[in-house]
């Protein structure tokens, strides 16, 4: 996908998460909030749900959590934009409440197809919710800190998935803030490991361009080449996409 794909991509499923009815969660909503960031990012942050400022925003990790979020990422000298900052839920369950299965699953389709848009080396998992899609059955005291392969069912094609404690459960805790400073201070090194896989091995190469229908009367496009060793690097071709700032690593 060129950046200008993904970000019509983005763009509609931003627009029908905006009058979304799939669950009870837009009974009490003021603003849906489907998630912001630069679309040719390489990494995607993942949190539970909005809370009372994004609810009141339609904008993801605006609150108090959402300062230690920027913090953290401060402390690798990364800015809240360079990534893409969603939510499992995206819109806020009342009262903080924790997002319920069927409420998850109900959104789950839009979280699948922003990370089949985004295609990134990294997601990172903040807190539990977050995690349980990603790393089923995992306990967060014991993942948070390490990384596994993202199920492709997920959305996340070729991705290294990293685990981390929810910032509002590190401003309760001055040992989980502590611990997730220690976390956040992993991603860049997460990052480097995940592009080497992708340029490394065949299977996560870019995915084929979508072969467009042909207008009828038309010769048939000749059919899509398989992925071969020799497939591109990836960069790509998209000529806007070349000033793209990419994520400094240290
Ligand atoms: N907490 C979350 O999980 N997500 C937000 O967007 C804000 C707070
Ligand atoms: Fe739709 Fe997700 Fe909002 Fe439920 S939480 S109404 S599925 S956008």
């Amino acid at each position: 996908m060129t950046r200008g794909e993904r970000r019509a991509a983005l763009e509609q499923i931003a627009s029908e998460v905006l009058d979304c009815t799939r669950c009870r969660l837009h009974e009490g909503r003021t603003r849906a909030v489907p998630g912001e960031g630069d679309p040719d990012t390489e990494v995607v942050f993942v949190g539970e749900g909005p809370g009372f400022n994004e609810d009141r925003e339609g904008r993801p990790f605006v609150g108090r959590a959402g300062g230690l979020l920027v913090r953290l990422l401060g402390a690798i000298g990364w800015q809240r934009e360079d990534g893409f900052i969603t939510n499992v839920v995206k819109c806020r369950p009342p009262d903080n409440r924790d997002p319920q299965p069927d409420e998850i699953a109900a959104c789950a389709p839009y979280l699948r197809r922003q990370l089949e848009a985004l295609d990134p080396a990294v997601v990172v998992t903040l807190g539990r919710y977050s995690m349980g899609t990603f790393m089923p059955g995992a306990r967060i005291g014991q993942v948070h800190g390490t990384s596994v392969s993202a199920d492709p069912e997920t959305g996340a094609r070729a991705a290294l998935v990293f685990a981390m404690y929810h910032p509002a459960a590190a401003l309760r805790s001055p040992a989980i803030e502590r611990e997730s400073f220690e976390d956040m201070a992993r991603v860049p090194s997460v990052l480097l490991r995940a592009r080497e896989r992708r340029a490394s091995d065949p299977a996560m190469a870019p995915a084929p361009a979508p072969v467009v229908a042909a207008p009828a009367g038309a010769t048939p496009a000749p059919p899509p080449t398989p992925a071969a060793d020799d497939a591109p690097p990836l960069t790509t071709t998209d000529p806007a996409a070349d000033d793209a700032p990419q994520l400094t690593l240290f």
